[in-house]
């Protein structure tokens, strides 16, 4: 019988992207001096080792890796003014290959033509995109996406677009957009009207746009103080870049009241999360909102812990168990950890809860006393190596598109 473990095992710490390129082989720094002598001159040899290395708590070397990296390995043209967030590309990169993740897993199905039901090239919206750029540069260059990068500061637009611009190959596929400004009520022009500084989305997306993504790594911190804890690195940041009244908390609430009205513009919402603390709290305001379906991930990011959060309020595609499955597809489990006295409606709300914390779909239906999940075979596997797995039927095993069951209390 399998059983439902609600205290998870702690999962095995996370790795990059199977497709980040830097996952197998880090930046050879010798080579790229080599190639690139501006780079040469901050260069450091650590006596214990043989490879050279750089301090990274010097922005002027962050930046000049930063650059000679999406030259080398990206075939992007970069740059940003002294003080501005300099990038880690192969950090950035986890980010755009997680969304790849959930483009391909299909659970929120494509959009289609609407002339031809081919399936219509990906393209994202990328919140605050800074004067990097970096999301619509990496997206666009590594996977061909189109963009529409927003942003609300002087110096973020214009660099962003200079960034744009000193990439003529993939220059057709980034709008930068000044969130600023809203669209006029016609729908025609771009009216200097203020988009109100509540608003993220709404205003910013132009009616009849439809995105399959938008990604945010938002500002993190409530006040200066805070954005300069680490020591250890010189990634830049200004006020703009780095704060919010509110924090990363308010400003992915925005996100999700904005998603609120733009359900249907948008296949997938995502955003980075920094504190653990606020993933939950988000998460939760998520569940209030009725989205249809909820996934997290963790990132590596050096030293720190970052956080995906992504979520959407389309139908989730439904993959059912496939016809060649063993026969016996009932099973019974218990469920530890509830009080014995407990009714079947907290049961049902129980069994909801912890399937909902695996990022799963969950729907609960009080009538018939039964619980839809949907799982993607990244959820699925992941069931598979928890604790649990000795108590799950054979027939998980061969999950390999995810799975739909049905659970009756
Ligand atoms: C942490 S930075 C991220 C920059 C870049 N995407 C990156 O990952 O390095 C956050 C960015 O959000 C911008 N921002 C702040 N409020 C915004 C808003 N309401 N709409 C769009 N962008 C905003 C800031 O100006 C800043 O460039």
């Amino acid at each position: 019988m399998p059983r439902v473990n609600r205290k998870r095992r702690r999962s095995p710490a996370p790795e990059m992207h199977r497709n980040n390129r830097y996952k197998e082989s880090p930046p050879d720094f010798s080579l790229l001096a080599s190639l690139y002598p501006s780079f040469s001159p901050y260069l450091i040899f650590p006596s214990s080792s043989d490879r050279p290395t750089i301090d990274f708590t010097d922005f002027s070397a962050t930046r000049e890796l930063t650059r000679v990296l999406l030259l080398h390995d990206h075939g992007v043209n970069w740059w940003v003014p002294d003080g501005q967030l300099c990038p880690t590309v192969p950090n950035r990169s986890n980010y755009i290959h997680w969304i790849g993740d959930l483009l391909s897993s299909n659970l929120i199905p494509a959009i289609r033509d609407s002339d031809s039901n081919s399936e219509k090239p990906v393209h994202g919206f990328d919140i605050g995109t800074g004067a990097n750029c970096i999301y619509p540069l990496l997206g666009a260059s590594l996977l061909g996406w189109s963009f529409v990068g927003s942003d609300v500061t002087e110096v973020a637009l214009e660099w962003a677009r200079k960034n744009v611009e000193s990439n003529p190959h993939i220059l057709h596929l980034i709008e930068v957009r000044d969130a600023r400004k809203s669209e006029s009520l016609d729908g025609d022009e771009f009216a200097s009207t203020s988009v109100p500084s509540d608003h993220v989305l709404v205003g910013v997306v132009k009616e009849g746009e439809r995105f399959d993504f938008c990604m945010c790594n938002p500002p993190f911190f409530e006040s200066i103080e805070d954005a300069g804890l680490n020591p250890k690195t010189a990634c830049g940041g200004t006020w703009e870049e780095m704060v919010c009244p509110g924090g990363e908390q308010a400003f992915v609430s925005r996100i999700i009241e904005d998603s609120v009205s733009l359900k249907h513009s948008f296949r997938w919402f995502t955003s980075m999360v920094g504190r653990k603390v606020n993933l939950k709290f988000l998460i939760s305001k998520i569940r209030e909102a009725r989205a249809t379906v909820v996934k997290t991930t963790e990132f590596v990011q050096g030293q720190t812990s970052r956080w995906g959060l992504a979520w959407s309020f389309l139908p989730p595609k439904r993959n059912l168990i496939s016809p060649n499955a063993p026969i016996k597809t009932n099973f019974s489990f218990m469920l530890e950890g509830l009080p014995r006295k407990a009714g079947a409606f907290q049961v049902l709300k129980s069994v909801e809860t912890f399937f909902f914390s695996t990022g799963a779909s969950c729907k609960s239906d009080m009538t018939s006393f039964s619980v839809n999940v949907t799982l993607s075979d990244e959820q699925t596997g992941k069931m598979l190596n928890d604790g649990t797995k000795r108590n799950w039927p054979d027939i998980l095993d061969s999950a390999v598109d995810g799975l739909s069951f049905h659970i009756t209390v």
